[in-house]
Formats: structure tokens, C-alpha cells, sequence
């Protein structure tokens, strides 16, 4: 059981003993993930991704009945969705909005919180929006957000593309700075590359109130993420990624293009880089290539979603063992004004 973080905002305003969020990473965020960071004192967010109603309930059921009669740790629970597929379709965020275990928070990212803001703030449930650049922070603030989290390029998944993106490491201040003149009582967290105590640590003394983890807890038993992916992501190093719109092409997302996507450059990936055009013009090869990667598990030619954090994760590890171990490194690092 992690002590308390008496002096953290960020732990005191979501009754949270460490100041770890679960990133809501489509797919791979179900129940059991979201319910172990919970339980280990996390905020854990259920990966809503792209909004597939079906998939949101089943998995958010299952992160509430696991955690049955743990009061403190269903208070932990919350949902995350892509914001310009919400726009589409926000079935996944109304059935979410109508059940009895409340979320504790709601996570927005990728496109415009206003139009879902509203219904949030009339049953008072937190609004968190992940951004990428500064220029995006007034609209965040406009929404009503509670909590900012600033995601670097080094993060796994969706981002700001190459062209636009920032780094974990210069964009948390800037975005700490901005809140401090413009918004002192909105917390904010740090993305992007924080798979270790060092890298909270660094997030806290960058000035954020937390961390957003993905490429870790990704990594760990609980994910839904498949077994052989996790086995084949652990041999990687953290050179072994980049960012593109190609995995995006070949599974046929239509991602605004200030987006791309980090994964593993596999050899499907190398092929067509340099020639991300010519893809788009014409997919068809290319996605049958994939598509047969993905039906034989032959990551060479199917996507691994993992961060350039990657080449900081040895082990799989259950959730918990995660946060517990992020959690003790981080303390022992950070002077006592953070950790008493
Ligand atoms: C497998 C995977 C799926 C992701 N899916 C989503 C998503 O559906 N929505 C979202 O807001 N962010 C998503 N992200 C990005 C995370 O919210 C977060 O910014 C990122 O994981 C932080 O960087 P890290 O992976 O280095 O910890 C995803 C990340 C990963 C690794």
C-alpha cells in the first residue's frame, strides 16, 4: 500500500495515493487494466478509443464489477475518448454519462472538448484534455478542462505530428508556465516517455502534478494488448520507433493530418517511408500485406503501439507491480516538498 502524497494536487483532488494516471489506450486499456490502477491507488482511465459502444460498456462493466465493493477504487475509475471520432458517433460517451458508477473523470483528446464539455460539467465530472502544443491550450481551457495533460512526440500512439509536435521535455514547462499566469487551480500531468520513477520524478520537477502512462502499463499482464506483440515490444529499444501516418493508412483511420501515430518501425513500416503519398494514393497491396500480417501475428507487417519508452520495459509485470515500483523509485528521487 503506497503512503499518501499529502502535498500532491493531484492525488488530493482525485482521492488518488500515487500520482500515476492510466492512459486510455484504445484496445488495450480494458477492465482488468483500469481496475488494477485503480485498485493500486491510480487513476485509471478505460481505453474508450474510437468510441464502439459495445466495447466501452463490456469493458467498463468489467473494471465496475471487479471492483465491487471497493468504494475507494471505483471512485478511481474513469473513460477516455478519441474527440473527432466522438464527433461522429458519441453513443460510447452518452451510455457512459448514464451510468450509476459515475466516472471520475473523462478524458478528451484529439479535437475540439467543447460540444461534450457541457454535458460533463452539468453532472460534474472532471474533464481532462490531452494537448500537444500550446497554441491548443486555450480551447482546452475554454472546454472547462480540470486537468491538461501535455503529450510529447516520444508518447506511443496518437499525436502531434513530426512537423508540429514538441517533447515531453520542453513542452511541460511551458505548459506548466502558462497554466501558472492563466489557470493555477487546472492540474496538469505529463505524456510521453514516463515509464520509470525517473521519469515521474522529472515530470513533477518539470511542474506537473503527474504522470500519464501508456507504453508501461501497456506492458504489463493485465493489457489487452496481444501476448506475442508485448514479447516481441520487450526486445525492442527505445530507437525502434517512429512516427508516420502509415499504420493509419493501411488499417483505413481517417485521422485529421496534424495527427500521426508511434509504433514500432517494422519492416512494413520502412517500406513506405519517404513514400507516405504514394500509399495513400494507392493502399491496396500494401493493406492486404497488412491485413495478412495482422491474421498471422507477424509483427514485421502488423503494428506493435508502443512509445519510445519502450526501451525502458524489460519485464511484463502485473499493473500494480508497475505503479508500486514507479511510485517508490520517483519518491526516492524527488526532494521532500513533493512527497510529503
Ligand atoms: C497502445 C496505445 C494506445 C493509445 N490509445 C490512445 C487513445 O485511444 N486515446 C488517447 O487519448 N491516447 C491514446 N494513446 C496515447 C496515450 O494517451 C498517452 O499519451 C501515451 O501513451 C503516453 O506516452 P507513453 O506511451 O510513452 O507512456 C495510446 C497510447 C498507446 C501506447
Amino acid at each position: 500500500m503506497l503512503s499518501s502524497w499529502s502535498a500532491n494536487r493531484f492525488t488530493g483532488a482525485f482521492s488518488l495515493s500515487t500520482p500515476i494516471a492510466l492512459a486510455p489506450m484504445a484496445l488495450a486499456t480494458g477492465g482488468a487494466l483500469s481496475a488494477a490502477c485503480a485498485r493500486a491507488g491510480a487513476l485509471g482511465l478505460v481505453g474508450g478509443g474510437y468510441g464502439d459502444l459495445d466495447w466501452t460498456r463490456r469493458e467498463y462493466e468489467a473494471a465496475v464489477t471487479l471492483l465491487e465493493g471497493d468504494d475507494h477504487a471505483l471512485s478511481r475509475l474513469g473513460c477516455g475518448f478519441i474527440t473527432w471520432k466522438l464527433a461522429e458517433d458519441r453513443n460510447a460517451l452518452d451510455w457512459l454519462l448514464d451510468q450509476p458508477q459515475k466516472p471520475a473523470a473523462v478524458m478528451l483528446s484529439f479535437g475540439d472538448p467543447g460540444p461534450f464539455a457541457r454535458d460533463l460539467r452539468r453532472q460534474s465530472i472532471p474533464l481532462i484534455c490531452q494537448i500537444q502544443t500550446i497554441a491548443q491550450l486555450p480551447q482546452a481551457l475554454d472546454a472547462g478542462a480540470a486537468v491538461i495533460v501535455a503529450q510529447g512526440t516520444e508518447a506511443g500512439g496518437h499525436g502531434m505530428n513530426d512537423l508540429d509536435g514538441r517533447s515531453t521535455f520542453t513542452l511541460v514547462p511551458e505548459i506548466a508556465d502558462a497554466l501558472a499566469r492563466r489557470a493555477p487551480q487546472v492540474l496538469l500531468l505529463a505524456a510521453g516517455g514516463i515509464a520509470d520513477g525517473r521519469g515521474l520524478a522529472a515530470a513533477l520537477m518539470l511542474g506537473a502534478d503527474g504522470a500519464l502512462i501508456g507504453s508501461r502499463l501497456w506492458a504489463s499482464t493485465e493489457s489487452l494488448a496481444a501476448e506475442k506483440a508485448k514479447q516481441v515490444a520487450l526486445l525492442a529499444t527505445g530507437d525502434d520507433t517512429a512516427r508516420s501516418g502509415i499504420f493509419d493508412i493501411l488499417r483505413g483511420k481517417n485521422w485529421p493530418e496534424c495527427f500521426d501515430f508511434r509504433a514500432i518501425r517494422n519492416g512494413l513500416h520502412r517500406q513506405w517511408e519517404g513514400r507516405v503519398a504514394a500509399l495513400r494514393a494507392d493502399p491496396g497491396r500494401a493493406v492486404q500485406d497488412y491485413l495478412e500480417g495482422v491474421r498471422q501475428e507477424d509483427y514485421d507487417r502488423s503494428h506493435i503501439t508502443v512509445g519510445q519508452g519502450i526501451g525502458l520495459i524489460h519485464e511484463l509485470l502485473p499493473a500494480a507491480q508497475v505503479i508500486v515500483q514507479i511510485d517508490e523509485d520517483a519518491r526516492a528521487l524527488l526532494p521532500d516538498r513533493h512527497r510529503d
